[in-house]
């Protein structure tokens, strides 16, 4: 029996409502800074890595935290302009809007945030029950895209739906690592994820690369050990700056401003400078 709707033109495919946000002309590299364990050094590595790329690389960034613990803000709190709205709103009720239309300036003027909150957890058990639950966040930076050249994600410490979202939406994920043993170990799992996410939702994503932080160099045989195991491993990916514990990182976090704002010429300070021109050099 034939059946006679081939030659009839297919009108079911509806076009995707406008988004309230104007497209601009710009097309962000999203970055997602994840690793498996917490105190490695992710919401240090994208606060201090955005910072540099505003401050000295005159890319407009924008940082989202994606972490409930709501980090990014805690320790950027003396340079982030009040009045954002709610992303954890945004991504438990999808509407036109953007996370570009509800983040705020910083007092370094190419750079934006989009601060974390204790909502996150809620959103993030309401995301799991969701058709297409890993896509959410990749459609609510569809347009912000086009005002950024760099979108950082500051992802929680582990697989949960909101690693999974930024994995998703992003075209590339920098790991930080602390010389530790089982930090390593959590870039095993982390590297592990990203191949599934590659093969079944995310083809584009690529490893940036791994960063040593934290470096404390009275441990120079354990560093020695850890960096033998990395290069073993991952020796490709092992980024050629690394970052030495200084406490100025810390005194900046307890300023709540960025380390390039707290104090230019800490060694830290440098180093993310470093990173962020070989980040540059990547992307
Ligand atoms: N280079 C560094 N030197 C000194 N302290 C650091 C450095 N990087 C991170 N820290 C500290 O280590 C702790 C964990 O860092 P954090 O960036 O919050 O890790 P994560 O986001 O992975 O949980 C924080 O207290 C932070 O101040
Ligand atoms: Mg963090």
């Amino acid at each position: 029996m034939r059946l006679g709707f081939a030659s009839a033109p297919i009108a079911f495919a509806p076009k995707k409502p406008a988004k309230s946000l104007a497209p601009g002309e710009k097309h962000a590299r999203v970055i997602a800074v994840a690793a498996q364990k917490g105190g490695v050094g992710k919401t240090t590595t994208t606060v201090s890595l955005g910072a540099a790329l505003a401050r000295y690389y005159d890319k407009k960034v924008l940082i989202i935290d994606l972490d409930a613990q709501s980090h990014v803000e805690l320790a950027m709190r003396g340079m982030v302009n009040a009045g954002a709205g709610s992303l954890a709103e945004l991504l438990e009720e999808p509407t036109m809007m953007e996370v570009g239309e509800i983040a705020v300036g910083t007092k370094v003027p190419l750079l934006d945030v989009m601060p974390g909150s204790q909502d996150l957890a809620r959103a993030e058990n309401r995301l799991s029950t969701r058709i297409g639950k890993e896509l959410v966040l990749r459609d609510l930076i569809d347009v912000t895209r086009t005002h950024y050249d760099i979108i950082l994600l500051d992802c929680p410490p582990n697989l949960g739906n909101l690693t999974l979202n930024g994995l998703v939406a992003a075209d590339s994920v920098l790991v930080p690592c602390n010389p530790a043993m089982l930090a390593v170990s959590g870039v095993e799992g982390l590297l592990g994820a990203v191949e599934q996410i590659r093969k079944a939702l995310n083809p584009r994503l690529d490893v940036l690369g791994l960063v040593l932080t934290r470096v404390d160099q009275r441990n120079a045989a354990t560093n020695a050990l850890i960096t033998d195991m990395l290069v073993e491993n991952w020796g490709g990916l092992l980024a050629p700056v690394q970052i030495n514990a200084d406490v100025a990182i810390q005194k900046a976090q307890i300023e709540g401003v960025d380390i390039h704002g707290f104090d230019a010429h800490a060694r830290a300070a440098k180093q993310y400078c470093e990173l962020a021109e070989w980040v540059i050099g990547r992307v």
